[in-house]
């Protein structure tokens, strides 16, 4: 099991620091509810006690952390119609969340009793928990579960119908071109991040607003894949930013899955040479078309290299599973490929078999293959998965972006560079610098290990 130091930390702290109490609140998705949970275990294990507040949908599986104490509170997400877009939904869920969260939150500090909580840390997409700890008195921090670039680009993007982009189609001059309040991204990128530029406003000005509001940021990130921005947050921010990530390295693999995940994709991982399997998975929420999935699948077929593929039930609108693969398409492939609704994936990265990662460029899935040296080829959906994809192929250079959507031959072009090409020598070499550079930062004296301390001396100074 790697600990990475934090045995060292753990025996320090333990003995001075006082068992306090610490209350997390999580937004409910599986990419959120992860780093979440992990924070939460890294904490507990510097001696904090541990309550989560839950919303009732993706409730988290409680038997798996007997070690804290869970408190659940109605969402109404069923009122919602789930196509909506991402900013309808998360600003939906900070209003009604709102008086179920404040009668919780009021009902356990009075049950724990005064001084006893140190600080509330909740997801910072719950930005209207702010005014709530406010009017406890209690100090709030926020766990940002995305990169810090993704908060860069938020801050300088134009979310708003009248900024001339979000209408903006494959027909128009300038799709292609990068957008000048953020020149990492073209317009083409931006485009992809939402549907509903208004309301995708609205939550991130909130959002921002109450990070800015709170008394520190903790991220799931490391210090040395994102300096320049964590300067620049710093700066602009004027609170304390954490970066001790990634969480998941604190650990063996998780345990917060929500879906179960088929382990018997290890002993065929087993039987596959070294290097050579594609690992395609777009997440726990994005959707594809009939027609993509089928693009895929014929891409699949045309690269001819073992493949692993998650395909989760619905992930095709109108479909349970398997539908719509092409005719003939399992027996053509037999045992050179397999589908699995769920898989384990931070085991599948670390297998030595996994060649290459092919992903929707969510940020744990991006940090996660970061941590095993997985080259990746980037099919970013919605939200911050391009804004990670353009950092992921052009600035840090360990993966390609699958620039146009899903097409049989950009698929196989995309996968070639990365499995055969000597480009893809070199992404190899840097992403196994970076995977180098993660374990270094978590050892003793490493800054996500330098950075564990400094937040529990900051919370144990409230
Ligand atoms: C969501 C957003 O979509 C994402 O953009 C944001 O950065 C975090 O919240 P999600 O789409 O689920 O997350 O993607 P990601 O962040 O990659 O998280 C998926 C998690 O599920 C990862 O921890 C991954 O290990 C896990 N997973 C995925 C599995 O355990 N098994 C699988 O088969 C696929």
């Amino acid at each position: 099991m790697e600990t990475h130091g934090r045995d060292t930390i753990l025996s320090s702290r333990q003995s001075t620091a006082t068992r306090r109490r610490i209350i997390l609140f999580p937004l409910p998705f599986q990419g959120h509810i992860n780093p979440m949970l992990q924070l939460a275990n890294i904490l507990h294990n510097q001696g904090f006690e541990i309550t989560i507040i839950h919303a009732e949908y993706n409730s988290p599986i409680h038997s798996n952390y007997p070690h804290f104490t869970f408190k659940s509170i109605s969402d109404r997400f069923f009122e919602l119609a789930t196509k909506a877009d991402a900013g309808v939904i998360l600003q939906y869920l900070n209003r009604s969340c709102e008086d179920p969260f404040r009668d919780c939150l009021t009902g356990l500090l009075a049950e724990y009793g005064e001084g006893s909580v140190s600080c509330l840390i909740t997801d910072a997409g719950f930005h209207f928990t702010q005014a709530v700890a406010d009017s406890v008195k209690l100090p709030r921090m926020v766990l940002r579960t995305s990169s810090l670039g993704c908060v860069l680009a938020y801050v300088a993007l134009p979310f708003s119908s009248e900024s001339g982009y979000f209408n903006l189609t494959k027909e128009d001059s300038n799709y292609e071109t990068s957008v000048p309040e953020f020149p990492l991204m073209k317009v083409k990128d931006i485009v992809k991040m939402t549907n509903n530029p208004e309301s995708m406003g609205e939550f991130v000005s909130d959002m921002l607003h109450q990070m800015k509001a709170s008394s520190g940021i903790i991220w799931n990130a490391f210090k040395e894949l994102e300096e320049r921005a964590l300067e620049t947050i710093s700066h602009d921010f004027s609170i304390p930013s954490f970066t001790l990530g990634p969480f998941h390295k604190y650990f063996p693999a998780s345990s917060s899955s929500l879906i179960e995940q088929d382990r018997s994709v290890l002993s065929w991982l087993d039987n596959q040479a070294p290097k050579s399997v594609i690992y395609i998975s777009f997440g726990s929420v994005a959707l594809i078309t009939e027609s993509e999935f089928q693009e895929v699948a014929h891409g699949l077929a045309n690269i001819g290299l073992p493949f692993l593929w998650v395909v989760r039930p619905w992930i095709v609108p109108g479909s349970q599973w398997l539908e719509a693969l092409p005719e003939k398409f399992l027996e053509s492939v037999g045992d050179g490929g397999r589908i699995v609704k769920w898989a384990p994936q931070q085991d599948v990265l670390a297998h030595p078999a996994t060649g290459c990662f092919w992903t929707h460029c969510g940020w744990n899935s991006t940090l996660e293959s970061i941590c095993e040296g997985v080259p990746m080829v980037c099919s970013p959906c919605f939200v911050d998965q391009p804004v990670n994809a353009r950092y992921v192929s052009d600035v840090w250079k360990i993966g390609v972006f699958l620039e146009d959507s899903f097409d049989r031959v950009g698929i196989k072009k995309a996968i070639k560079r990365v499995m055969m090409d000597k480009e893809g020598e070199e992404i190899r070499e840097r992403i196994t610098s970076l995977k180098e550079k993660v374990n270094l930062s978590l050892e003793e004296g490493g800054s996500s290990h330098q950075s564990l301390k400094g937040l529990v001396d900051y919370i144990l100074s409230f």
